[in-house]
């Protein structure tokens, strides 16, 4: 309660307190404030003249200071311009001298109620941001355990899977390291060389539903086998699109064993409509299938392998991921 006039304040300060609130009294702008900086303030009544300074003074210090605190103003009777003005500044509400007590509580009261509700609401929400930030935390940590959970039963397949298949031991790992490395070295987005990573691991996971007897058959494959031998790729599109969290990684996977002239499979695609990763992976999977022992053959030579590479230079491999690749293995002088 500021207000120059000892009388009134006095006056006012018991009519509030014996209405139930605990109310301070100031005289002028500088006592106003020391209350403000000093006490949890809910609610100012101002008297328009105050002997150092005008009221709206104060009100703008309060705005400042202490915002979504009220402030009641106190003029003389037939103000009228001052009470607009007052409202005008965003005041609550305006109350002429002579008051009546009557009045008085009831504007207190209502500004008080409004307080409170804001308050309150201010509390909820803030309890609401709480649970929600737990909320948001715990879903995120149950996210990353069921992923982890996906990664360890994926691996646990590719082992199953090499396992099986006695000579593509270490394939995919090798395939996926190499070609982690071929993103890096294009320079592609943290999330793509993943990407890559993961599809590298898993590109021959439909291997698993292929039979064992064509799968580690000890000589060429007839054309019939060959076909079976295939329908790993989309064996392996259909494991991992069960997995939403591998949607990203599918067509890396349906399309390493497409060939940059349109004549590879399963869909035949050519040039740059074969997914980037799928492009990677094709030279990765090809290079380290013929450096490695395979049923039906002994391994080739670095030379060898890295010759074939670059013979098959934009009919089978993407023509400027051969060099990129023959770099990243460490056999530039082959590099074009
Ligand atoms: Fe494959
Ligand atoms: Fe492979």
């Amino acid at each position: 309660m500021v207000e120059g006039d000892a009388y009134v304040r006095q006056n006012i300060l018991k009519i509030l307190e014996s209405a139930g609130f605990r109310a301070v009294g100031a005289d002028s702008l500088a006592g106003g404030i020391d209350i403000l900086d000093t006490e949890f303030v809910n609610l100012a009544i101002i008297d328009i003249k105050l002997p150092d300074a005008s009221g709206f003074e104060l009100m703008e210090y309060i705005k400042q200071a202490q915002p979504g605190v009220d402030a009641i103003l106190l003029s003389a009777w037939g103000d009228v311009e001052t009470a607009t003005k007052a409202i005008e500044q965003g005041a609550y509400d305006f109350i002429t001298k002579p008051f009546n007590v009557h009045h008085i509580v009831l504007a207190v009261q209502r500004a008080m109620e409004k307080r409170r509700l804001l308050l309150e609401n201010r509390d909820l929400q803030a309890s609401l941001e709480k649970k929600i930030r737990e909320k948001a935390l715990s879903l995120r940590l149950r996210n990353e355990e069921k992923l982890q959970h996906l990664n360890n039963t994926i691996m646990s397949l590719v082992q199953t899977l090499e396992a099986k298949d006695q000579y593509t031991e270490g394939h995919s790992r090798r395939v996926a390291d190499t070609a982690l490395r071929v993103a890096e070295r294009l320079g592609l987005s943290r999330r793509a060389q993943e990407d890559i990573h993961l599809a590298g691991l898993f590109h021959d996971i439909g291997k698993i539903g292929i039979q064992e007897s064509v799968l580690n058959k000890a000589g060429q494959l007839t054309p019939e086998e060959y076909e079976i031998i295939k329908k790993h790729v989309l064996i392996g599109v259909k494991i991992l699109s069960q997995i939403p969290q591998f949607s990203r990684i599918t067509p890396a996977v349906r399309s390493h064993h497409e060939f940059f002239d349109g004549s590879g499979y399963p869909d035949g695609v050519s040039g740059e409509e074969i997914p980037l990763g799928g492009r990677i992976l094709a030279i990765c999977d090809a290079y380290d299938a013929m450096t490695s022992n395979r049923s039906y053959r002994r391994k080739l030579s670095v030379d060898r392998a890295c010759a074939i590479l670059t013979r098959n230079r934009g009919t089978q491999f993407d023509p400027e991921i051969v060099p990129v690749f023959l770099r990243v293995i460490g056999y530039e002088e082959q590099a074009v």
